[in-house]
């Protein structure tokens, strides 16, 4: 069942922060800069939330059942790194109401999630679901479920 593996639960994630994004260009479009704000903090708060799920429990978890420590999850690691940046980038040109330089990080953040979040939904994520097997990808799932989407 798709919500018992990494790949739909994470997938799913993806797909709800990518429509926070696109909520956040369209009130930054439309100079509305308080509520671009206030959807950004609720980016900043969910993709932390993912990526610190990804960094200290799905990747850990793909290092021991592939023994691959030094492939994808490094570059995964790297790309979280410059996803920080950007989201950083993008909440202090919002609090300039600086709207060119916010639409120019949003842009760049979009693209780079658009790479990252491919390669893990075709590479590393059905891999960890394939490695753990059923009952493993289903442990790992609901581990990951109680780290995201939480409102504090
Ligand atoms: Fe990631
Ligand atoms: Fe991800």
């Amino acid at each position: 069942m798709r919500d018992d593996t990494v790949t739909g639960l994470l997938q799913d994630d993806h797909t709800r922060l990518d429509d926070l994004i696109d909520e956040a260009r369209s009130a930054l479009s439309a100079r509305a800069f308080a509520d671009a704000s206030a959807l950004w903090r609720q980016v900043v708060h969910g993709l932390g939330q993912h990526i610190e799920a990804e960094e200290q429990l799905l990747f850990p978890a793909f290092e021991r059942a592939t023994g691959m420590t030094s492939g994808p999850t490094v570059v995964m690691r790297n790309e979280h790194v410059d996803i920080k940046r950007l989201l950083e980038a993008v909440g202090a040109a919002l609090g300039a109401e600086d709207a060119s330089a916010a639409r120019e990080a949003v842009a760049e953040l979009a693209d780079l999630l658009g790479v990252h979040n491919s390669k893990e939904e075709g590479i590393l994520y059905p891999r960890t679901d394939s490695a753990l097997g059923p009952a493993g990808a289903k442990a790992l799932t609901e581990q990951l479920r109680a780290r995201l989407g939480s409102d504090s």
